[in-house]
C-alpha cells in the first residue's frame, strides 16, 4: 500500500519517487541529494563524463545525503559510423547549420572531440559503489552485472518495449524503468530502431509488469498525482519524474531552459534525431526548423556539432537557437524547488489513492 512498494523495500527508500537521471550535463548532485533527503531516490546522469569526474560527483552527493541514490550510465556510447565520420563529412553536416554559427560568430568544430567510453565510466562505478547503478541503451556485460551485485550496488534497466524489459529481466537487473514515448530527452531504445519503439506509457507500463517479475517503475509523461495514481493502479511499483524535476532550480538546466519548460511553448514537443544523432524528444524552435530536414551524424557526433551551436546560443542569451529537451508534460509543471515538488506529489498522490505520509 502506497507508499510502501516492491521498490522501496528492495531500495530502502520511503516513496516510490525516483527523479530521473539526466544526460548532458543537466543533473546535479544538489538535485539528486534533495530529492534523496526528502525520502525519494535522486539520480544523476554521468553520460558523457570522465571516470575521474563521475568519482568527483559520486562524492558530491555523498557530502549532501547519506540516503540511496542513484548514478545513471548509457551503455553504448555511439552509433555505428560515429567513430570514423571525417573531417569532410562534419563540413558537409555543417553546411546547413552555416548562418547559425555566422549569426553567434562562432565557427563549427574542425573535427570530433573523443567521448568517455562505457567501460572506463564504470570503472568509477565499481570503485566509488554508489548505492545503485541504473543504465539506459542497451544492458551491460553479466561480468559487469556480477561485479555490481557483488559490490552491493542495486541494478536498474531501462527499457522502452516489452521485449527490452524482457531482455533486462534475464540479466537480472533489480528493477526495470518502463520509459513511455511522452518522456523527455532520448528515446532509450536498444533492440529495435527508436521509431519503431514508441509505446506510451499507458500501454507499456501493464504489458511491462505482465512480462517480468521484478519491480516496474513507470517513466513518460508523469507530473503529478494523478499520474502516479494512474501509475499505481497500472502496476508500477514506483514512478520516474524527469521534465518536472528538470524545471526546478536546483537542477543543471539554464534558466532559460527553465523558463521555456514554464512556456506556453511547452505545450508542444516533437521527436527529432536532429539535436544529437538519436531520437529525443525536445522543443522545436527555428534552429531545429532549420536542420530537421538534413539527415544527421551518428550520435554522438550530430550532437557535437549542434552542441558548439547550443553553447554559444546559450551564452548569448539567444533562446531561438538553443535545443531544449522536454517531455510532454511540460504543461503540468507547477513547482519551481525541488523540495515543493515532492511534497506536493506525495500528498495528491496520497489524497487520491489513500495511505500515509
Ligand atoms: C533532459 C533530459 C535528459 C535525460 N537524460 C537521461 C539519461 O541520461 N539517462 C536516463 O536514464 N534517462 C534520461 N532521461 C529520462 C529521465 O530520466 C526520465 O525517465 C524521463 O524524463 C521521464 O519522463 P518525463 O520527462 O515525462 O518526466 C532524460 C530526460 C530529460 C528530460
Amino acid at each position: 500500500m502506497w507508499p510502501d512498494s516492491p521498490f522501496t523495500h528492495k531500495f530502502g527508500v520511503r516513496f516510490p519517487i525516483v527523479q530521473g537521471p539526466f544526460g548532458g550535463g543537466l543533473s546535479s548532485p544538489r538535485l539528486a541529494a534533495t530529492v534523496s533527503n526528502a525520502g525519494g531516490l535522486g539520480s544523476y546522469g554521468a553520460q558523457g563524463m570522465t571516470a575521474s569526474r563521475i568519482a568527483d560527483v559520486i562524492s558530491n552527493i555523498r557530502a549532501q545525503t547519506t540516503a540511496p541514490f542513484a548514478i545513471n550510465l548509457w551503455v553504448s556510447n555511439d552509433d555505428p559510423g560515429a567513430l570514423d565520420v571525417s573531417a569532410e563529412q562534419l563540413a558537409t553536416a555543417a553546411a546547413p547549420l552555416a548562418p547559425f554559427f555566422e549569426e553567434l560568430g562562432v565557427t563549427a568544430p574542425p573535427r570530433l572531440n573523443p567521448w568517455p567510453r562505457f567501460d572506463d565510466q564504470i570503472e568509477a562505478i565499481f570503485d566509488a559503489r554508489p548505492p545503485i547503478f541504473s543504465f539506459i541503451f542497451g544492458v551491460p556485460s553479466a561480468a559487469i552485472l556480477d561485479q555490481c551485485r557483488s559490490l552491493g550496488i542495486g541494478i536498474v534497466g531501462t527499457a522502452t518495449t516489452v521485449d527490452e524489459a524482457i531482455a533486462l529481466a534475464d540479466a537480472g537487473v533489480d528493477a526495470i524503468v518502463a520509459s513511455g514515448f511522452e518522456a523527455g530527452g532520448h528515446r532509450a531504445s536498444f533492440l529495435r530502431a527508436a521509431e519503431a519503439s514508441l509505446t506510451g506509457t499507458l500501454a507499456l507500463v501493464p504489458q511491462v509488469v505482465d512480462a517480468v517479475n521484478v519491480p516496474v517503475v513507470a517513466a513518460g509523461g508523469i507530473a503529478d498525482g494523478r499520474g502516479m495514481a494512474a501509475s499505481f493502479a497500472l502496476g508500477a511499483a514506483a514512478v520516474q519524474i524527469g521534465t518536472a524535476f528538470l524545471a526546478c532550480e536546483e537542477s543543471n538546466a539554464s534558466p532559460a531552459h527553465r523558463d521555456a519548460l514554464r512556456s506556453a511553448r511547452a505545450r508542444h514537443t516533437f521527436l527529432t534525431r536532429s539535436f544529437t544523432g538519436r531520437l529525443g524528444r525536445g522543443l522545436p524552435n527555428r534552429l531545429s526548423d532549420a536542420i530537421e530536414a538534413h539527415t544527421p551524424l551518428p550520435y554522438p557526433v550530430q550532437g557535437q556539432l549542434v552542441g558548439a551551436l547550443r553553447e554559444a546560443a546559450l551564452r548569448q542569451g539567444r533562446d531561438d537557437l538553443v535545443t531544449f529537451w522536454s517531455g510532454q508534460s511540460a504543461a503540468l509543471i507547477r513547482d519551481d524547488r525541488a523540495e515543493a515538488l515532492f511534497a506536493r506529489l506525495v500528498s495528491e498522490c496520497s489524497e487520491l489513492i489513500g495511505g500515509g505520509t
